[in-house]
């Protein structure tokens, strides 16, 4: 179970890493790395405070569209961050799963997905979800037909998890197709801040404001229900 104040899952859409970087006049792959540096301090924060499920949004299905170069480097990116993560993944009792698909994905990342998949199985503290080549919409599909086709016969929820808070960071007010089901009754928050800039501190501050938020889910909440029947 999360702690009361934070939300036990967490959703994080890790955006205006190019911009950090143009507005520093620095190529835009400069920005995915101090992201990526970013990722690790969140993760780290996260486990600390006492969410149980985090998921970021690292790489859509869109982002195929851009320069063969920008995604060239975010896959190499993503195979070197997650070798050099695994170590800190095991000490902190994190499991890791990637979702999305994987049959676009340079053998060297599928096999280090999968390496780091079986070797984090066992980590209780937090399940880390790390979204590549991920659409939510292809998601929901998937879920749905292994459903029909007798696959799986959890319900949808475990398969698509509800999220309790989704933020986005770099100032942009859109979900850009991340975990459309997921979010039904996810409490939202945006934040300006490019994600190579985003604090500790900041993420504190957003759970603070979680916290005082009253999360009704169709009901009429706990002054509805002192109301007296005239
Ligand atoms: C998010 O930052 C990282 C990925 C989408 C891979 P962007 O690269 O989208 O940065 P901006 O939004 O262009 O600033
Ligand atoms: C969403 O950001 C994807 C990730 C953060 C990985 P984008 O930058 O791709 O989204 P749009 O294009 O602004 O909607
Ligand atoms: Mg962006």
């Amino acid at each position: 179970m999360a702690k009361a104040n934070v939300p036990g899952h967490l959703a994080i859409i890790m955006d205006g890493n190019g911009r950090w970087a143009s507005r520093r006049g620095r190529p835009r792959w400069m920005g995915h790395v101090r992201g990526a540096h970013t990722a690790r301090e969140v993760v780290a924060h996260c486990a600390r405070v006492g969410v149980t499920d985090l998921t970021l949004y690292a790489f859509s299905s869109d982002n195929w569209k851009r320069p063969r170069e920008e995604v060239g480097f975010l896959l190499d990116l993503f195979t070197s961050h997650l070798d050099r993560q695994l170590a800190a993944l095991l000490s902190n009792g994190i499991r890791l799963s990637i979702i999305g698909r994987r049959d676009r994905l340079p053998p060297a990342l599928v096999a280090a997905i999968a390496d780091a998949e079986a070797r984090t199985a066992h980590g209780t503290r937090m399940h880390l979800r790390v979204a590549i080549d991920y659409s939510s919409r292809t998601a929901i599909e998937e879920a749905f037909s292994r459903r029909q086709e007798g696959q799986v016969d959890a319900p949808l929820d475990s398969l698509l998890p509800q999220v309790d808070l989704l933020l986005r960071t770099g100032g942009e007010r859109r979900l850009s197709d991340f975990l459309l089901w997921e979010c039904a009754y996810a409490e939202l928050a945006f934040l300006d801040v490019h994600f190579p800039d985003l604090s500790t501190a900041d993420l504190d501050t957003v759970f603070a404001d979680y916290a005082k938020r009253e999360r009704r889910f169709g009901d009429v909440g706990a002054s509805g229900q002192l109301a007296p029947v005239p």
